[in-house]
């Protein structure tokens, strides 16, 4: 009796372990909506330092003496004068520097960089300045690389002179190599004993090994780290910066064009948002401008989208109202204006069209391909749809081809979402931006968002996204792991999400603002977080088209009741190649079976798993361990159409099959 118990109670846990795997149904034979290209692209905007002290490879703070206050960033000293009638009209300020009246006295200036100067030992830095000797004779400009923390040394590890002998403003330049790795250097100017009077103007220094080499480039391992993410779209250049704490310091793309040395600085949005994150040295230079995104866009093999105000300054900061914070109905042209000459500006002919033919000026004869236009960032209240249709008449009027994007406001979901969604709709936008920080439990509940979306509106664009853990957790594993969770349901969805985009992209680990954020860095290291993995993982993935899949012959239920596990499954036209996104959130190993309808039965398979775990869901990667967590591939061999395994707890899985 007791041996019989015994084997009813084994066959009633092998039921149970058998009731427990989940069935993973997948059709490779049916292809379904395609996956646009632009599903998974990067949000670029300047906060946390992105911009000038991030992507941007300038490595001098207020290069032409533009901020207002004209010496930040600079230590002065002996005979010098801040003058402002220099060569290039909207940045006036220059430098001159004379005899202090003592030989061994020394005039000259010192940049201290953002947050430092990083050197490399062994690298090459481009040294550059606009100067002249405006009472003739000939000035010897020293140019040194320094290290002010150094001890019982020479603080400058590298020098170069700059001849200055011509009374006509020119541009001089020089390369140093420096002879030491530092992380907070400094670029010290001096003039040298015996010179004439020289006038400077726009001092400037580059790495040489910028992204491409370009002279105006970007730091390398930035944008290489965007590369390796194969963006399908490139959001830029903001986020709240394009609205401007007020309508003044918007962001004015035609500002960020032409000759770097006559862009005219412009205020940051984030310099003073946060009393805790105070940063009163935060401008925007615009080296980084529309032509450097749309270019940067043709390397990443990007979809580019530009974002233009819609004559509404931030709305957190100024309300909903009208107040001389937002423009007139009836004073809109100049903004519209804007949009329409940035469409020509990226696409149109040079022989018809000014702007266009500034993109040739620029190195850029051929157009930009611009295909998207978002109008407005986090809008909302009836203000804006009225703002937006004089921009949707006359735009869509002269440039149908363009694809208008709308947004939903600053909430994932509630009054403002629920009354933006319709309006959208009925103005016909193209796409509606939805923008999403939220908790832990919002992503574990959200996983079949679009499931219900209606598929004759507008397609939805999750503009700005990331999981905000609870309790001081920030760049976590388990953010990432729920971001994963959430996005098999945008993957499964791919007929009406067409562009997804975390946010915010970059910070400087001493500059944030906000976190968390997908890429860190300092001076001379950066480190790609886990959500940027995870981003990486579905964005290399992506496949061609999706393919339906069920479990448990229901639909993916798209939140923590189906024991945590979310799903989706994509297949690549062109190889054949079958990929099947498995997420397990929970805090137990869960038994999956594929069954994978269209493959045979008797047939060896080579597949190939990548897995993305940790040993502790707060951990994170850093500066120190940048690699602690990324995915781990290995090889597989599917015999047959099903494949049982178990999926770890906490732990995202993806399988490629070769069929
Ligand atoms: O990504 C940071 C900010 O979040 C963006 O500027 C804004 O659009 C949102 O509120």
């Amino acid at each position: 009796m007791k041996r019989l118990t015994t084997t009813l109670s084994a066959m009633a846990l092998a039921l149970c372990v058998c009731a427990q795997s989940h069935q993973f149904d997948i059709n490779t034979n049916k292809v379904g909506a395609p996956v646009q290209p632009t599903m998974y692209g990067i949000f670029f905007e300047d906060i946390n330092y992105a911009a000038d002290g991030g992507l941007y490879g300038e490595l001098v703070k207020n290069r032409s003496f533009e901020f207002p206050d004209p010496y930040m960033g600079w230590n002065v000293f002996g005979n010098i004068q801040l003058k402002n009638d220099g060569p290039f009209d909207k940045n006036p300020h220059y430098v001159r520097l004379g005899y202090s009246g003592h030989n061994d006295k020394f005039s000259g200036l010192e940049n201290e960089g953002y947050f430092g100067i990083g050197y490399e030992n062994g690298a090459e830095y481009r040294f550059s300045v606009w100067a002249r000797v405006p009472e003739g004779g000939e000035a010897n400009v020293r140019v040194m690389l320094c290290d002010p923390a150094t001890m019982g040394e020479r603080q400058q590890f590298s020098e170069q002179t700059v001849k200055v002998n011509s009374k006509e403003w020119k541009k001089y330049q020089v390369v140093l190599k420096a002879g030491k790795t530092v992380n907070k250097g400094t670029l010290r100017l001096m003039l040298a004993r015996n010179s004439a009077v020289v006038d400077l103007e726009h001092i400037s220094l580059f790495p040489v090994d910028t992204w491409k080499g370009r002279e105006n480039g970007m730091r390398k391992d930035l944008a290489q780290a965007l590369a390796d993410l194969h963006p399908g779209v490139f959001r830029f250049p903001g986020g709240c910066i394009v609205e401007g704490t007020d309508l003044d310091t918007r962001y004015q793309w035609k500002n960020s064009v032409g000759p770097v040395e006559n862009r005219p600085l412009n205020e940051n949005r984030w310099h003073y948002t946060f009393d805790y994150r105070f940063f009163p040295d935060y401008f925007q230079s615009y080296g980084l401008g529309f032509f450097e995104y749309f270019q940067l866009c043709e390397d990443f093999g990007s979809e580019a989208l530009p974002v233009v105000s819609v004559g509404l300054s931030c709305e957190f900061q100024n309300g909903d109202k009208m107040s001389n914070a937002h423009v007139p109905l009836d004073q809109l042209q100049p903004y519209i204006d804007d949009v329409i000459d940035l469409i020509e500006f990226a696409n149109g002919d040079p022989a018809k069209n000014k702007w266009a033919k500034l993109r040739a000026d620029m190195g850029h004869p051929e157009p930009f391909g611009l295909k998207f236009v978002a109008i407005g960032n986090e809008q909302w209240g009836e203000i804006y749809p009225e703002h937006l249709q004089p921009f949707l008449d006359q735009v869509r009027k002269v440039h149908p081809e363009i694809k208008i994007i709308g947004t939903s406001g600053p909430d994932s979901e509630g009054k403002q979402f629920d009354y933006l969604w319709p309006e959208m709709k009925r103005m016909k936008a193209d796409l509606v931006d939805e923008h999403f920080y939220r908790p832990e439990s919002w992503f574990l509940a959200q996983g079949n968002r679009y499931d219900n979306y209606d598929r004759k509106g507008p397609k939805v664009f999750a503009g700005e996204y990331a999981c905000h853990g609870r309790g001081k957790k920030w760049n976590h594993f388990e953010a990432a792991l729920l971001e994963a969770a959430f996005m098999t349901g945008m993957e499964r969805n791919a007929d009406i999400v067409h562009m997804a985009t975390y946010a915010p992209l970059f910070a400087h680990i001493e500059g944030w603002q906000w976190r968390p954020d997908m890429i860190w860095y300092d001076n001379l290291r950066s480190m790609r977080s886990c959500s940027y993995y995870v981003q990486q993982m579905f964005s290399l993935n992506k496949g061609s088209n999706v393919i339906p899949l069920t479990m448990n012959n229901k639909p993916v239920a798209g939140n923590a009741d189906q024991d945590g596990l979310f799903a989706s499954a994509v297949v690549e036209k062109a190889t054949g190649e079958v990929i099947v996104k498995v997420v397990n959130t929970g805090d137990k190993a869960q038994e999956v079976t594929l069954n994978l309808k269209g493959l045979k039965a008797k047939v060896t398979y080579d597949a190939s798993l990548t897995a993305y775990s940790a040993d502790n869901m707060d951990g994170e990667n850093t500066l120190d361990q940048p690699t602690k967590y990324v995915p781990k591939t290995s090889s597989l061999k599917i015999e047959g159409n099903t494949y049982t395994t178990s999926v770890p707890a906490k732990t995202f899985y993806m399988f490629k099959i070769k069929k």
